[in-house]
């Protein structure tokens, strides 16, 4: 792997199936996964196999369909976790085990009722054990953003030993600050022994809405792995959003640090997860919303009308979205009004626009949004229509 390129480990169908009320079947997930794949993402979460039997046979179909992606199974430091994610994952092309343990002083001694030294005995034996069954297996930390960094790097640097080729540093609970967060990373970079071996992967949550720029603090402080879901969805707040990252990875090629995601497919993908598991995304949400690339007032849609780049950072074509959007409301101007007018077949002159103008903001003040056939009868009960269509 080159050292500017970010591996995409989408855990949409793991983390993000976490969401209450949003359970896919097996039929549903398979489309998802292969579409991931053919998205380009490096990594596929399937599943928790011991979970359920439904979650087992997930990750075992998926890891039959997948052709290019590593395709990966989470588990507990516990052995029959692993010896059931080994056997979910007996079919995949390149397979990976995912397992870890609290680190974080709350999990150790509220969740584990334990201590430091035994957890990391605990973190190695399960790394030990996921190795006898895969070359590719990657450790989480789990709270390591609430984990203290010399305590951290010490285990790091025990499941390193141990054989992990991947060390997550999850933000389980959303609570870092980017720059907190970029430290750690560049805390383990410098002081874990044998660092070179393995990559360090980002997992955020974002309970206070930085999720992604967490992420990109990670990579842009060695990281090499972001963990994500497509729009973000996930446990509570949600997980890092797929296609936040890899537009603000593409639109800063200064970072030069790249994924390998095919981005023309994002918004598709997208549709397909919101449709699936029914939930709704925001018109607001960056990326994939319904008005990312929509513009309402009428000083912006003069200016993109103009030029698409006056208010646009990202051509939308790029996400897969067809076209910019000016919609009309009484918010909007006489240029976003001849705009769409032309669209229909009515070019106006200055003059019939005043007039045409008028009448539409009487109209607009009373309609959230008029659409094109509210457009046709503004202009059909307008005084200079006979001259417009004799023109
Ligand atoms: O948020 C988290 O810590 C997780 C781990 C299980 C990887 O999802
Ligand atoms: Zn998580």
């Amino acid at each position: 792997m080159s050292d500017n390129k970010v591996q995409i480990f989408d855990t949409t169908l793991r983390d993000g199936e976490q969401v209450p009320g949003c359970k896919l079947n097996t039929e549903q997930k398979l489309i998802i996964a292969e579409q991931l794949d053919n998205l380009g993402v490096d990594i596929i979460e399937a599943g928790f196999p011991v979970s359920s039997p439904g979650d087992f046979k997930s990750v075992e179909e998926i890891s039959k369909i997948v052709k290019h992606a590593t395709v990966c199974g989470l588990t507990r430091s516990v052995e029959n976790d692993i010896k059931v994610a080994a056997e979910a994952l007996k079919y995949a092309k390149t397979a990976r085990i995912h397992t870890g343990i609290g680190t974080s002083d709350s999990h150790i001694k509220h969740k584990f009722k334990s201590n430091r030294e035994a957890i990391i005995e605990r973190a190695v034996k399960a790394v030990t054990y996921a190795k006898s069954f895969v070359e590719d297996v990657e450790f989480y930390a789990e709270d390591a953003g609430r984990t203290d960094n010399d305590y951290l790097a010490r285990v790091c640097e025990a499941v390193i030993k141990a054989g992990a080729t991947v060390l997550n540093i999850p933000d389980t609970t959303g609570y870092c600050l980017p720059h907190e967060y970029g430290a750690k990373i560049k805390y383990l970079k410098e002081n874990v022994k044998g660092i070179e071996k393995a990559i360090l992967s980002c997992h955020c949550h974002n309970d206070l809405g930085l999720a992604t720029a967490n992420s990109i603090e990670g990579v842009i402080n060695g990281a090499r792995q972001i963990e994500c879901t497509i729009n973000g969805i996930g446990e509570r707040a949600g997980n890092t959003a797929l296609e936040e990252v890899v537009m603000i990875l593409r639109q800063h090629p200064y970072l030069n640090l790249d994924t390998n995601i095919k981005s023309e497919m994002l918004y598709g993908m997208s549709q397909l997860v919101s449709d699936s598991m029914g939930i709704y995304t925001q018109p607001n949400k960056a990326i994939v919303g319904a008005n990312a690339f929509a513009h309402s007032s009428g000083i912006h849609q003069d200016g993109v009308i103009k030029n698409r780049e006056t208010y646009e950072i990202i051509d939308p074509k790029d996400v897969g979205v067809t076209e910019s959007a000016i919609v009309l409301t009484a918010r909007s101007g006489r240029a976003a009004l001849a705009y769409r007018a032309k669209n229909i077949g009515y070019e106006l002159t200055k003059l019939q626009l005043d007039e045409i103008y008028t009448n539409f903001l009487d109209f607009a003040d009373n309609k959230k949004e008029v659409d094109d056939n509210d457009i046709h009868q503004i202009i059909e009960n307008s005084k200079v229509y006979k001259e417009i269509t004799s023109a």
